[in-house]
């Protein structure tokens, strides 16, 4: 074996030892509850313009129509959407602990970056910056009391996710994607990294498979080749949600469909959605076991 080869070898293959390993543990942030925040749930997904931000305006707002005491935090940094989708544009006020008083709408605590930033301001921030304003979001805020904490993130595995799985104990994620491959392969590669860092997943939306005619009732499904998400890498899914007109002016107007459209079918799916993860909550911490 060449000289070079056997150093190569030597370097790359020592053990990291227990008590290297014990201090490289030390440097990693230690995943701190929230005060007064029983539960943290991320909506989450590989792509944009999949639908992750209306699902978690409709889903906090089915659970708060539940019972359950609910927030919303706005983790898009440089897209935030919950301004629009919960009509949300005043920044909130501050409270005699320097907090920031989440403003409320449809009994939904709201806080994002679109409220502390003029709208036709370009973001231009590295990393670090992005990650100090995930944990101003969280923990510069007074949250308490919630049941749940829902989080809607911006597309990918990026530094928001990170930052998030390491600060925060999640609870679990909720995973958003349309039929087509390419959402599908990176949804698949978003829960595998939720998997590695131990982030239960309650289970998958399916978005904008098919549409319904308001005249006639015709289902038409846009993806015929599968009948639905069924690769054997993504969780189940939860529900599967229409592409629809009402849902679409619903996020424009700043109403979700589940407070416009209470009795629509659209709003019986998210209902069903909250129902589904409410009574997962009230059963005590979801772990992967019980999920799945
Ligand atoms: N099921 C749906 N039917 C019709 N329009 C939808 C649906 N889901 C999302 N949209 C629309 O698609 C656009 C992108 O949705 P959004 O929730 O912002 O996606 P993301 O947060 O994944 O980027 C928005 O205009 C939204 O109103
Ligand atoms: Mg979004």
């Amino acid at each position: 074996m060449g000289l070079l080869m056997r150093l190569c070898r030597r370097s790359y293959a020592t053990k990291i030892t227990d008590h290297q390993a014990a201090v490289m543990a030390r440097s990693l942030p230690k995943r701190q509850a929230l005060p007064g925040v029983k539960n943290i749930i991320v909506v989450a997904s590989g792509k944009g313009g999949v639908g992750k931000s209306t699902v978690a305006a409709n889903f906090a707002c089915s659970l708060a129509k539940l019972g359950a005491r609910v927030g919303l935090l706005d983790g898009d940094i440089f897209g935030p959407s919950i301004p629009l989708l919960m009509n949300l544009h005043s920044e909130p006020r501050v409270n005699d602990k320097n907090l920031m008083l989440p403003p409320q709408n449809y009994n939904v605590k709201c806080l994002s970056m679109g409220m502390l930033t003029p709208p036709d301001g370009a973001i231009i921030w590295r990393g670090p910056l992005v990650m100090s304003a995930i944990q101003r979001l969280l923990k510069g805020a007074d949250w308490s009391p919630l049941d749940v904490l829902v989080i809607d993130t911006p597309p990918g595995t990026g530094d928001v996710h990170l930052s998030l799985t390491q600060h925060a104990p999640i609870t679990g994620v909720i995973l958003v994607s349309t039929p087509h491959k390419a959402a599908v392969d990176v949804t698949i590669r978003g829960a595998e990294m939720y998997h590695k860092l131990k982030v239960p997943i309650f289970g998958l939306v399916e978005n904008m498979r098919y549409s319904i005619c308001d005249n006639c009732q015709h289902r038409l499904e846009f993806f015929k080749q599968q009948t639905e998400i069924t690769h054997d890498k993504l969780p189940k899914t939860l529900i599967s949600l229409p592409l629809d007109a009402h849902i679409a002016e619903c996020g424009e107007s700043g109403v979700p469909i589940v407070i416009k459209h209470s009795d629509s079918e659209h709003a019986k799916l998210f209902n069903q959605l909250a129902g589904h993860i409410w009574g997962l909550l009230q059963n005590g911490e979801p772990n992967e076991a019980k999920i799945k």
